[in-house]
């Protein structure tokens, strides 16, 4: 199918995050800048020229097991160094190999040892490095076809188990895609949505047609992000988080009706779900009392046999 039969609603909905990605990472309480954003950009934009030009000098560059012999190996080197740039977005200062801050720090250091042409392009080289140096892989596999082998592995021990189950999800319920067709998106165009919707059919069989449909149902029957009909749920979500696109927030709700919002300014992902640390920001602190305020409430509720 072609992307257009997807309607521009259901598109707004799929394609939320890279911008938002984007923004955190001009983020000054957390490290970020405006020139850390055009840093990621320029090297994006430089390792999509440098693909088209020598990709043999890119899968070298970047530790790549093979040269991406398609634009779908393209596609996957794309996402694959985006995954750097997002995890960290989403999971700031969550135990993560790197935080915004460090990240910027590479992309924009000035000193000595970065000056000799440490263009945008290289910057991302190096971080590509530090990220993978963890890896007990000797390579970075940018093989679509093992991708897609190893989605198709339904056996416990299959390293991709949880991408698979999310991935379904994705396709019957949530769409969630993380693409970057905006012109505002600092990564590679590359990555469409109908890159991302082709594992529904080919993993599960089910259409890419079917798509806006089960979404709209899903939206419904929550009641989407603007009134949810959501009794004794607390809607928690972190500003630095690109997931609060698709959250219940403190302005969207009507009326001050019956959802109960949280926002923590300065955190990411899930920040208020892990042990409290002496380096907290005061934006946790508070937000995790709140949170123990309801629940304590609720806990009585439900002691007292209340609704
Ligand atoms: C492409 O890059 C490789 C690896 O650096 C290099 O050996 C080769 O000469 C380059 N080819 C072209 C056409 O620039
Ligand atoms: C810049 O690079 C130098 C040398 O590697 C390092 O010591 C310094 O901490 C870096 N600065 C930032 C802001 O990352």
């Amino acid at each position: 199918m072609s992307l257009n039969l997807l309607t521009e609603a259901t598109l707004m909905f799929l394609t939320w995050s890279q911008q938002i990605v984007g923004l955190s990472l001009t983020n000054k309480a957390v490290g970020g800048s405006e020139k850390c954003l055009a840093g990621v950009r320029k090297a994006f934009a430089a390792v999509e020229a440098l693909m088209s030009g020598n990709a043999s000098q890119v899968a070298m560059d970047f530790g790549c097991c093979t040269i991406p012999k398609n634009l779908d190996d393209q596609i996957e080197l794309m996402q694959n160094l985006a995954d750097i740039v997002m995890g960290t977005v989403q999971y700031n200062e969550e135990g993560v190999l790197m935080s915004i801050n460090e990240l910027c720090g590479v992309m924009t250091n000035k000193s000595k040892a970065y000056e000799e042409e440490m263009e945008a392009y290289n910057r991302l080289v190096k971080l590509a490095k530090i990220y993978h140096s963890t890896s007990e892989e000797p390579c970075l596999d940018i093989s679509h076809e093992k991708t897609v082998k190893d989605m198709m592995d339904t056996s416990l021990p299959s390293g991709r188990r949880a991408e698979r189950q999310w991935t379904y999800q994705t396709c019957t319920e949530f769409g969630f895609y993380q693409t970057c067709e905006d012109a505002t998106c600092p990564f590679s165009g590359m990555m469409t949505l109908q890159a991302q919707t082709q594992f529904c059919p080919m993993l599960f069989g089910i259409s890419q047609h079917s798509l806006p449909g089960r979404i709209a149902f899903t939206n419904t029957y929550y009641g989407e992000n603007v009134k949810p009909h959501t009794p004794r749920v607390l809607y928690v979500n972190g500003g630095v988080d690109p997931w609060k696109e698709l959250s219940v927030v403190q302005d969207r709700t009507e009326d001050g009706e019956k959802a109960q919002t949280i926002f923590i300014r300065d955190t990411a992902h899930c920040a208020d779900m892990m042990s409290r640390k002496v380096t907290d920001r005061c934006s946790l602190k508070k937000a995790r009392e709140e949170i123990e305020k309801h629940v304590v409430s609720w806990l009585k509720m439900a002691a007292a046999g209340e609704d």
